[in-house]
């Protein structure tokens, strides 16, 4: 693989009007433990290495704050920081010392369409497990883009990810063996389309997506395969609003990767995924894929 600085998507940090019921249902219906709570943010951890995957902080309107990379080296960390500045984004924070509880040297600009995003080295992890029906770690972050030509060139130019394929409507980001770890998709205003996490296997895409049934979440979209990444999904709306996906299964991927463009992912018509069973996605997952903005305030 090319010499990415950025290693990995590695969480990202949602507000929501409702911390506790937000909190309740990522815990014991999603799949994720709690593994800190501070100064009013509750971290929440996936079975993986990660120390946290999703940070849940109060707020009056859902959102999401920000998206966290982790970098791989101390001088990547630098020199992406002079990156991103030159390509004019607003620093939120300069390098310093994570005051979060995984720790880390870490900083945070918001790119120029309005998104935070945090870049941390040397932060704590922990043992990786693997148990069926439970989310291993954060797969892909989806964010809408009014302008994903220019978006996705940032990525690539400032940030050192590689485009891996381009649908009509999407542009699929990588930057390690999974065939994409940012999706852009174009859409009328920026925001936040979706956040997926990665389960063990397919059985466990179906597994939890019966318990999200159970519980009163109705399947959003999917069961499927989707063709760019050839990964399984199923997609839900969670009690704040923001769109959740259960995936497995990504392609992997090596420089050997030939990226296809829009003519090659064309679906026959009425067909949304590979096998051809998934349902038309429901309108409300439809309206909450562009109904949640960028948090304005400061991380
Ligand atoms: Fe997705």
């Amino acid at each position: 693989m090319p010499d990415f600085p950025v290693a990995a998507l590695r969480s990202v940090e949602l507000t929501t009007p409702h911390l506790a019921v937000s909190a309740e249902f990522y815990t014991k219906v999603w799949g994720l433990d709690v593994a800190a709570a501070a100064n009013g943010t509750v971290y929440l951890a996936a079975t993986g290495r990660d120390f946290h995957v999703l940070e849940l902080t109060p707020g009056e309107a859902t959102s999401l704050r920000k998206v966290s990379f982790r970098v791989r080296s101390h001088e990547d960390l630098h020199r992406l920081f002079v990156r991103a500045r030159q390509a004019g984004c607003e620093v939120i924070n300069p390098p310093a010392p994570s005051p979060a509880p995984p720790g880390g040297e870490s900083f945070v600009v918001r790119e120029p369409q309005g998104c935070a995003m945090e870049f941390v080295h040397g932060d704590r992890t922990k043992a990786a497990r693997v148990i069926a029906e439970r989310p291993e770690r954060l797969a892909h972050v989806n964010i809408n883009s009014a302008d994903v030509e220019k978006l996705s060139a940032f990525y690539q130019e400032t940030l050192g990810f590689r485009l891996s394929d381009r649908s009509k409507l999407m542009a699929f980001l990588c930057c390690n063996s999974d065939h994409h770890a940012i999706v852009l998709a174009e859409a009328p205003r920026n925001g936040l389309n979706h956040v997926a996490f990665l389960m063990p296997d397919l059985e466990s895409v179906m597994r939890g997506s019966g318990r999200m049934v159970d519980h009163g979440h109705p399947i959003g979209w999917g069961v499927g395969r989707h063709g760019p990444g050839d990964n399984v999904f199923a997609y839900f709306v969670d009690p704040a609003g923001t769109v959740i996906e259960y995936t497995a299964e990504v392609l992997q991927i090596d420089d050997s990767y030939v990226a296809k463009g829009p003519a090659d992912w064309v679906w026959p018509p009425g067909r949304t995924d590979q096998w051809g069973i998934a349902p038309p996605k429901s309108d409300a997952c439809k309206a909450a894929q562009l109904a949640i903005p960028f948090a304005t305030a400061s991380t």
